[in-house]
């Protein structure tokens, strides 16, 4: 349970809030490169705790990332001509570069005019197929955070956004809720559950195919440089505890997913106090592709996930494609994984009231997620550093394996103790 008043000082992000003054030390992912396709391509409209952007991708091909509304009289750039080195606004013509100069005023030719100002801009990389900005004060730029997923051949890795109409932390809480995998995801964790035998799913890419059937893990936590890591330990068939998935919550929003054969980054980025952009981004040590992924989340049906806008377009207008006929078999009657867990995160409402829920033991990863954030909005309130920050993250991973007799679970990922700066 979360009094009322630290849920809102959690959830909210815009301008002038408390969590919002946490989010806005950090990097945030945009849009993913796909979406700025090409130079000079169509411009994007990014919502971002709660403001207004505009992404374009230049004649040279750098990416700019500004206020959404042109400084002159506040026209949206979202609606400009993207060409010749910069984005020019449709209503009097001025051009704005990457970095905000304004190249042109048309209807105030004198350029001296033009060389005194310039428009909001914010520092940009591009780096593992997403474009990343930086909206915080300017004299508090961190480094900038690499992940493992960065340093993989782009064969090797798929990245996914879904754009889900609800707060972060909903979706945030999920991806720290070991004991849900085994229940929302059963018909991937637990083949073989109508029989009531378990047979491991051979699928090495599904990160909800666990290696145990027992639904009542017990919990470990620590906290790391980064956030915490956790494990969840389940019993394996001669009811010993062997089995050990470790996952890590990484401040403010990310996590790591194991899958047999790969990582699954997740990155939940807030657009308002009730809309998420999910970043999956699925890399390992093997070609991986789009089409398998989007199969295995659920998302290959156009009724459902909108590509184009990369947003999930299930309501309950239709009880979000559930099939109660289907249910028979398919414990969830949803599609995939990520369409079971973007539904849940719906079907909590817009923002979520955590002031009358009823927690048990195997929550202690959701109830740590909540203190860590609430202890970062509390270090930046002080004007210190929030864990993660300028971090490099390349060590951040997760893993599903047994777990040798008498072993520590934290000697299973020795690099999230390692943790160094970028
Ligand atoms: S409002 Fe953009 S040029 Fe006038
Ligand atoms: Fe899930």
């Amino acid at each position: 349970m979360l009094s009322q008043k630290d849920n809102e000082m959690i959830c909210r992000v815009g301008a002038g809030t408390p969590g919002g003054a946490l989010m806005r030390r950090f990097w945030h992912p945009v849009c993913t490169s796909a979406q700025l396709p090409h130079p000079d391509c169509a411009p994007l409209r990014v919502r971002l705790l709660g403001e207004n952007y505009v992404a374009f991708r230049d004649s040279a091909g750098s990416v700019g990332f500004l206020e959404e509304l042109c400084m002159h009289r506040g026209a949206s750039l979202a609606l400009g001509r993207v060409e010749e080195g910069g984005i020019r606004c449709l209503y009097h013509g001025w051009k704005f570069s990457v970095s905000g100069d304004v190249m042109e005023t048309p209807n105030h030719a004198d350029p001296r005019y033009a060389a005194r100002l310039k428009a909001p801009s914010f520092p940009v990389r591009e780096a593992g197929g997403i474009v990343w900005a930086y909206v915080g004060p300017k004299e508090l730029l961190p480094a900038f955070s690499r992940y493992a997923f960065m340093d993989v051949e782009p064969s090797h890795r798929v990245v996914l956004r879904v754009n889900v109409a609800c707060n972060y932390l909903q979706l945030v809480e999920g991806g720290e809720d070991s004991s849900h995998v085994g229940v929302l995801h059963t018909n991937m964790a637990r083949p073989g559950w109508k029989e009531n035998e378990f047979t491991p799913n051979p699928d090495v890419v599904n990160p909800a195919a666990l290696a145990s059937n027992d639904l009542e893990p017990a919990l470990k936590i620590e906290d790391t440089p980064f956030g915490f890591q956790y494990v969840a330990l389940r019993k394996t068939a001669d009811s010993q505890v062997r089995n050990a998935r470790v996952v890590p919550f990484i401040v403010p929003y990310g996590r790591v997913i194991p899958a047999p054969a790969f990582l699954f980054t997740v990155l939940e980025v807030p657009e308002d106090d009730t809309h998420t952009s999910t970043y999956i981004v699925v890399h390992g040590d093997a070609p991986v592709t789009e089409a398998k992924i989007i199969e295995l989340l659920g998302l290959n049906d156009p009724e459902y996930y909108d590509r184009k806008n990369c947003t999930f377009t299930a309501s309950w207008a239709d009880s979000f494609g559930q099939n109660r006929e289907l249910m028979k078999e398919n414990w969830s009657g949803l599609r995939g994984v990520e369409v079971e867990d973007a539904t849940i995160g719906l079907s909590q409402g817009p923002l979520y009231d955590r002031s009358r829920e009823h927690l048990v033991p195997a929550d202690q990863a959701v109830v740590r997620v909540r203190r860590v954030l609430l202890e970062s909005i509390k270090r930046v309130m002080e004007n210190q550093q929030p864990p993660a920050l300028g971090l490099d993250l390349r060590g951040v991973s997760a893993c599903d394996r047994q777990l040798d007799e008498g072993a520590a679970w934290q000697d299973l990922l020795p690099s999230h103790r390692q943790t160094v700066a970028a």
